[in-house]
C-alpha cells in the first residue's frame, strides 16, 4: 500500500477551512491543516519547513483576514493575511512544484458591472479587504505556474461569523430586522465552497490547469432577500424569524465600501472542472436547519 499524499490546508479554523476538515478525502488523500500558532503563512520559515516535510499534492489556503470593515483601520494585519501570506505561499509552492489553490474574493470588483462578473472582468477594489486579497493574487498569479485562485462570495456556513448566523441570533430578539436591499451578489455555503476545492484538489488534471476561477452557490439575491430566505426556512422548521425592513446602503453606513453588484459568473468552473453549484437557497436551508438544530 504506497502512502496517503497530503493535501496541506491554512486557514482549517475558519468558515469554510472547518468545512475541508471534516469532509472524507478520496483514497490516497489526506488532510493536514496546521494552526495559525503552529504556522502563520505571512512566517516564510515556518511554512518552509512544512513544505519540506514531505509529499503533498496540494496546498489550499483559506486563510485571510476577512473582517472587511475592520480592515480599513487594521492595514498591516490585513496586507500580511491577504498580501504577504499568499505570496509566501506561492514561493514556496513553487520552490517544491506544489500547486496552490488560492481563495479569493468579489470584492476585488468595484460592483460598476451590470451583468454578474466573468474571471477576466478588471478588478477596482473599493477597500483595504479587497485591495489586499488582490495583492494576495497578484503575488500568487505571478510566482507559482501551478495555480488555481477561486474568487467566492458572501460566505456563511456553520462555523464562525457570518450573516445567516447574525440574522438568527437577531430574530430571538427581535420581531423587526431592517436589512441593505441595494447590493446584489451570490450567497455560498462553506460546505459547498469546501466540496469543490476538494474537489480542485484531488483533481486529475489539477497539475495541467492554471487561472482563476468563480465559486458561488447559483443565483442572486440581496442581503435582505437573503434575510428572507433564512427567515422562510427557520419559520418552517421552527427556528427563530422575524419581518424584514429593506434599507439603502445610504441608510446604513459602513467604514468599507462595498460593491453594489458583486455576483459571480460560474460557468468556467463548470466548464473546465464539471463543478457545478446549486442554488443558495437550497444551501441556506441546510445551513439554517444545522444552525437551529432541526
Ligand atoms: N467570509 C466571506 O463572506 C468571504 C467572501 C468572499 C471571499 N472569502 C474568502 O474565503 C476564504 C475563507 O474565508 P472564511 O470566511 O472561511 O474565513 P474566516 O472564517 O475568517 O477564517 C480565516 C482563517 O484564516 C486564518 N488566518 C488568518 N490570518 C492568518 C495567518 N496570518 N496565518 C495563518 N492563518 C491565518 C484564521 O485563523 P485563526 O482562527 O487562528 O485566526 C482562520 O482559520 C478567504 O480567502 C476569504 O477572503 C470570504
Amino acid at each position: 500500500m504506497t502512502a496517503a499524499r497530503r493535501i496541506v490546508l491554512f486557514g482549517g479554523s475558519g468558515q469554510v477551512g472547518s468545512e475541508l476538515r471534516t469532509l472524507t478525502w478520496p483514497e490516497g488523500f489526506a488532510l493536514l491543516s496546521p494552526t495559525r500558532r503552529e504556522v502563520d503563512i505571512g512566517d516564510r520559515a515556518a511554512v518552509a519547513a512544512l513544505l519540506a516535510a514531505g509529499d503533498i499534492a496540494a496546498v489550499i489556503n483559506t486563510a485571510a483576514w476577512t473582517a472587511v470593515d475592520a480592515a480599513e483601520d487594521a492595514r498591516d494585519e490585513a496586507h500580511r493575511a491577504n498580501a504577504l501570506g499568499p505570496a509566501v505561499l506561492a514561493e514556496e509552492t513553487r520552490r517544491h512544484g506544489v500547486p496552490l489553490i488560492h481563495v479569493s474574493t468579489d470584492y476585488v470588483f468595484d460592483g460598476s458591472k451590470v451583468a454578474p462578473y466573468d474571471e477576466d472582468d478588471p478588478t477596482a477594489p473599493l477597500g483595504v479587504y479587497g485591495t489586499t486579497k488582490l495583492a494576495g493574487e497578484e503575488a500568487v498569479r505571478s510566482t507559482n505556474p501551478h495555480h488555481l485562485i477561486v474568487r467566492t462570495a458572501w460566505v456563511f456556513g456553520r462555523h464562525g461569523t457570518n450573516f445567516v448566523k447574525t440574522m438568527l441570533r437577531l430574530a430571538e430578539t427581535r420581531d423587526l430586522v431592517r436589512v441593505v436591499d441595494d447590493q446584489r451578489g451570490s450567497p455560498t455555503a462553506a460546505a459547498d465552497l469546501a466540496a469543490a476545492l476538494a474537489t480542485l484538489a484531488t483533481s486529475a488534471n489539477l497539475r495541467d490547469r492554471s487561472g482563476t476561477y468563480h465559486f458561488a452557490n447559483r443565483g442572486e439575491t440581496t442581503w435582505c432577500g437573503l434575510a428572507r430566505e433564512v427567515f422562510r426556512h427557520s419559520a418552517a422548521r421552527g427556528g427563530p424569524s422575524a419581518e424584514v425592513e429593506p434599507i439603502t446602503t445610504a441608510d446604513y453606513p459602513t467604514p468599507a465600501r462595498r460593491p453594489m453588484n458583486s455576483r459571480l459568473d460560474t460557468a468556467m468552473i463548470e466548464r473546465d472542472f464539471g463543478i457545478v453549484p446549486r442554488p443558495w437557497q437550497a444551501a441556506v436551508d441546510d445551513v439554517v436547519r444545522s444552525l437551529i438544530g432541526a
